[in-house]
């Protein structure tokens, strides 16, 4: 059920197809996760407190130095290969000129963001392929943003550590692919700790990482949903927590995040916020104050009443930001009702994609079938469910010839 074996045989599919491409070793190995969110959602960009875990599946990118001055990348899960030149980066177009692939976007976004930091980059030889599910909400994005990273680290001589990384990474993919995220998920493909769940507080970015407790596994199931929609629903439910900070200031004058919004100075003030943004304002204060009141719960291993935050995470998500779907809704729903299920909720940006669900470990493989059998007579559809073991981050695995 877990992934393991797949990241083996992933490390060798992208060796033997660098030494396929480029006729030599490639030097080394990044490895990068990508993350499912246990609590703290849609709290990142209002400088919230969130608890991830980055997960055992990842991105993994075979690297070696190039002989010239552009960087050629062959993308094994579209079969397509691009030659970025240092100088085309900024118009976001090939060696040749032509307009990059989305794929091309993130490493290219990468080496862009590494460029504008002023970091010498080596222009690099390079074939990735990917286990972590596209638009799943896994982070599948942060996960190649921050192998490349890794790889491109590797190749020159600077060293950054794996927060500042994730800056850079989530520089790349606001201000170069053009996806306003905040820095959850790149932080958590950087920071991730074998076993151990991220508490990142997004405004300081300080983070602890605590102990998954014994006995308990993570279990993502996927609706199979991608919605087309997701980013423009992202983006104004951003605008509307923005929006409410605006207002919130007359009475509030030195705020700058709902962060700074308590819940009970909160409630005073609701009344005088439009319908709409008030909702969407009491989902992140709530939210904030869930992840707080969970970190005591999982240092004691209080799962029943951490699971507990995470089905109110899923209501609230679902009535008062909104960004639930009824596939969501199904997965979380049915997985409640199971033996052994002490939370499910949906994981990332929401609008399709994934659930996370806390289970105890015996009960694992039952869950996992019934929850599948369940799911599929509600909809009619197939859902990819699997167990997910809290993994390193981005790290370079091999460094050396690589056979
Ligand atoms: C996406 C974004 C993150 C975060 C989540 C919602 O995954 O990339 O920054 O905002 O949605 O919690």
């Amino acid at each position: 059920m877990t992934s393991s074996a797949a990241g083996v045989d992933l490390t060798s599919r992208v060796s033997a197809a660098f030494r396929e491409k480029f006729a030599r070793s490639c030097s080394g190995i990044a490895r990068a996760p990508g993350r499912v969110n246990l609590l703290g959602e849609h709290v990142d960009y209002n400088d919230g407190y969130v608890l991830p875990a980055a997960i055992d599946r990842a991105t993994y990118v075979a690297f070696g130095p190039a002989r010239g001055a552009s960087s050629t990348v062959w993308a094994l899960d579209f079969d397509a290969v691009v030659t970025l030149d240092p100088h085309n980066l900024p118009a976001r177009t090939d060696a040749h000129a032509a307009p990059l692939s989305a794929w091309a976007r993130y490493p290219a976004g990468v080496a862009w963001a590494l460029k504008g930091d002023g970091r010498p980059i080596r222009a690099l030889d390079a074939v990735f392929a990917s286990e972590v599910p596209r638009g799943a909400g896994l982070s599948s994005s942060a996960s190649v943003e921050l192998a490349f990273a890794a790889a491109w680290q590797a190749v020159a001589e600077w060293a950054l550590s794996p927060m500042d990384l994730a800056l850079l990474c989530q520089r790349a993919e606001n201000q170069y692919v053009g996806v306003n995220c905040g820095i959850m998920d790149q932080a958590a493909s950087a920071c991730g700790e074998q076993g151990r769940l991220l508490l990142l507080d997004c405004r300081s970015l300080q983070f602890r990482t605590l102990p998954l407790p014994a006995g308990v596994v993570i279990i993502v199931a996927d609706t199979g949903i991608r919605h087309a929609l997701a980013a423009s629903g992202y983006n104004s439910r951003r605008a509307a927590c923005e929006e409410a900070v605006r207002l919130l200031r007359h009475d509030l004058p030195g705020i700058t995040a709902l962060r700074d919004v308590d819940l009970e100075t909160f409630n005073r003030l609701a009344n005088g916020l439009p319908r709409e943004v008030e909702r969407r304002a009491r989902h992140v204060i709530e939210e904030i104050d869930r992840t707080q009141r969970a970190v005591p719960l999982l240092e004691s291993g209080d799962v029943r009443a951490f699971g507990g935050l995470m089905n109110a995470s899923h209501v609230s998500l679902r009535d008062l930001y909104e960004v639930s779907c009824p596939e969501l809704d199904a997965l979380a729903g049915i997985a409640r009702s199971l033996d052994g299920c002490f939370g499910a909720r949906l994981t990332g940006a929401g609008f399709g994609g994934c659930t996370v669900n806390l289970v105890e470990g015996d009960a694992a493989l039952g869950f996992v079938e019934k929850l599948g059998a369940a799911y599929q007579d509600q909809t009619r559809r197939h859902a990819e469910i699997y167990v997910c073991a809290p993994s390193a981050g981005a790290s370079v695995l091999y460094a050396g010839a690589v056979d």
